[in-house]
């Protein structure tokens, strides 16, 4: 089975579409089978994605989904039926393979506007966990990109997702949204599935703003909610705000062809290791970095720093002090 990571915070606009969209340009390149579920008004990870978007026409996600609208509570629909409903559809949609992936896929179950209304119409919470299951063959790695409000289309990513990134922005109300997600969690896990934090990612990061400062000194303060600690859970690294991110729907190109600095993007190459790793996919994670993704002088925010004053480092350095694995 793949693993299925669910990219979530109960709260808008800290960086959930761009993680999605990056990461899954950057595990393809790395050689990696990869789904991306749009689950996200309006769409931006699907716009993100439009460079190698391909011509044939498809069916949408939420009349695949009401096809099974009867399906009955709590019951996952089986592969051969899923099959069949996405078939139907025409979905999921493949993407224009790059020279550059060397076998790596990418898969899109695209966002449409009438996603909300379908999962609402669900007997059963797990129908789009029978149709990711189904695709398990041909992918080795799926990312979600969550709603931010609560309601059945989020119900319906939880039972599909097996973990959860959580990006986050250095402002306080994404404090609150991220313990608010983390209490979510734990409700699931009381219904008695299998759900946690894989990791928490800042995002939109400004190296020498004190908010950065301040949200660290926050998530350290945080503590324990319901059983998780988001300190344990803060990645080292993390992402850099840049003008285009601030633009990537617009563009609907990768960050690499919009500017030459790799400090850029440094963050998601990071990202899409671990993931690799985290998912199992140690081979993949270790073999397609280069000198045009990174360097050792590529300059890395390092999180656990930021209290030290010394937020930036390079590669060399950072890979000394977090040796991968
Ligand atoms: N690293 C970044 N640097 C600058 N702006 C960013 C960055 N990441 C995201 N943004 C901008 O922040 C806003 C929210 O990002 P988005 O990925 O759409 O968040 P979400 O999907 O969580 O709502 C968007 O305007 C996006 O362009
Ligand atoms: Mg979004």
């Amino acid at each position: 089975m793949p693993k299925v990571y669910g990219v979530a915070i109960r709260k808008g606009g800290q960086g959930k579409s761009t993680t999605v969209s990056t990461l899954a340009r950057l595990c393809a390149l790395y050689g990696a089978r990869t789904l991306v579920v749009d689950l996200a008004q309006p769409g931006t990870t699907t716009a993100s994605l439009r460079d190698i978007w391909p011509e044939s026409t498809h069916g949408e996600l939420s009349s695949a989904l009401l096809t099974l609208h009867e399906f009955p509570a709590g019951a996952t629909p089986d592969d051969e039926i899923a099959n069949a409903m996405l078939e139907q559809s025409a979905l999921p949609v493949h993407l224009l393979s790059q020279p550059s992936w060397s076998g790596g896929e990418l898969w899109v179950l695209p966002w449409d506007d009438l996603l909300g209304e379908a999962a609402a119409f669900l007997q059963s919470e797990r129908v789009l966990a029978g149709l990711i299951h189904a695709l398990a063959p041909a992918v080795d790695i799926a990312l979600i990109d969550f709603p931010s409000e609560g309601g059945a289309l989020m119900t319906t990513a939880l039972a599909a997702t097996d973990r959860v990134i959580m990006p986050m922005a250095p402002e306080a109300p994404a404090l609150e949204g991220a313990a608010a997600t983390l209490r979510l969690l734990a409700r699931v896990r009381e219904s008695g599935r299998q759900i946690e934090l894989g990791g928490l990612l800042i995002t939109r990061v400004e190296p020498r703003s004190k908010r950065l400062v301040e949200v660290v000194q926050a998530i350290k303060q945080a503590g324990e909610v319901e059983g998780e600690s988001l300190e344990r859970k803060l990645l080292p690294f993390a992402i850099r705000s840049h003008e285009y991110f601030e633009q990537a729907f617009r563009y609907g190109v990768p960050v690499w062809e919009r500017t030459d600095n790799m400090r850029d993007w440094a963050g998601y190459v990071l990202m899409a290791e671990w993931l690799l790793r985290d998912a199992g996919l140690e081979s993949l994670a270790t073999s397609r970095r280069g000198p045009a993704l990174l360097t050792p002088e590529t300059r890395i925010i390092d999180t656990s720093a930021v209290l030290l004053n010394d937020t930036e480092v390079m590669l060399r350095d950072f890979e000394r002090a977090h040796p991968a694995g």
